[in-house]
């Protein structure tokens, strides 16, 4: 083979292989935000989003509960909570994704007196503010990321960890596109799988886990569930079966800006993306309850 021919054949393998390789990303999983205008959670979520910003992620998940409460208030106040949201969300230089939590669904506790005709009642606010689907999916690299709405409502009365019929057939139909070795990410409120209700005395009970988890989970039984994002518990917890990450991601609002949860830190996740593997850390973002 001549020299000039050589070198082609060097370069074409290099372009090859530079065209086929990913390269790494990270992203952050923000949960339990709960903004609100008191408890100083405006100050804690800035300093949070600073860190967000510092870390420079490729991309921002959250995970729920991005403000403190729509379930039993008046319009106005719910209202004023999504422009909270909103306007300090904004400030996240990079792309945010949102996942809808129970604290987002407007008006079906009666003592709000919403009813049931308003054109933002249950998850309309939450369609018309932050994302027009409560469900949904994207893609990053070779990695696919499946945003749920874990939240089932019963109407007038309370939410309960749920994923209706037709949100699994759109599951079942977005995973038919996918090639079976994809690696799979999910982004759920509500957990499928927490394990501090058997560590704590807190029971299991259906405001806290996805009743038809199981059903889901199944659905997934052919493809490369890598990790399941979880947040609801304001707790931290990583359980792993089979292979899956179930990560319940603690809460950026501690104990919805009063201190620590049961121990647990303000922070958010942050994860690191080689291949198809990731690695990931929780950020403890420094922010302190400030002292009277
Ligand atoms: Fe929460």
């Amino acid at each position: 083979m001549y020299k000039n021919q050589f070198i082609m054949l060097l370069l074409a393998v290099f372009l090859v292989q530079g065209c086929s390789q990913k390269e790494d990303f990270s992203f952050v999983f923000m949960t339990d935000i709960h903004v609100e205008e008191g408890r100083n959670a405006i100050t804690g979520f800035n300093q949070a989003i600073a860190r967000v910003n510092e870390l420079d992620p490729d991309f921002v998940i959250t995970g729920g509960d991005l403000i403190m409460d729509a379930l039993g208030q008046t319009f106005n106040r719910a209202d004023s909570l999504y422009n909270i949201y909103d306007s300090l969300s904004q400030k996240i230089e990079a792309p945010v994704y949102n996942t809808i939590g129970n604290h987002e669904v407007f008006g079906i506790y009666e003592k709000g007196g919403v009813l049931p005709d308003n054109p933002f009642y249950g998850k309309e606010m939450f369609k018309n503010r932050v994302h027009k689907e409560t469900y949904y999916s994207f893609d990053f690299q070779n990695w696919h990321f499946m945003v749920l709405d874990v939240i089932g409502i019963k109407p007038e009365e309370r939410y309960f960890g749920y994923v209706d019929p037709a949100q699994i057939d759109w599951i079942k139909s977005d995973l038919a596109k996918l090639d079976k070795s994809t690696p799979i990410v999910i982004s759920a409120h509500i957990p499928f799988v927490n394990i501090m209700t058997s560590a704590t005395e807190k029971s299991a009970d259906e405001g806290i886990i996805v009743t038809n988890g199981l059903e889901v989970l199944k659905l997934f039984s052919d493809y490369n569930l890598k990790l399941v994002l979880q947040g609801h518990m304001h707790t931290l917890e990583e359980i792993i079966i089979k292979d899956i990450h179930f990560i319940t991601c603690g809460a950026v609002s501690g104990h919805w800006w009063l201190g620590d949860h049961q121990g647990f830190e303000e922070g958010f996740g942050l994860f690191k993306v080689s291949g198809d593997d990731f690695t990931w850390q929780y950020i403890d973002y420094g922010w302190e309850v400030p002292k009277q």
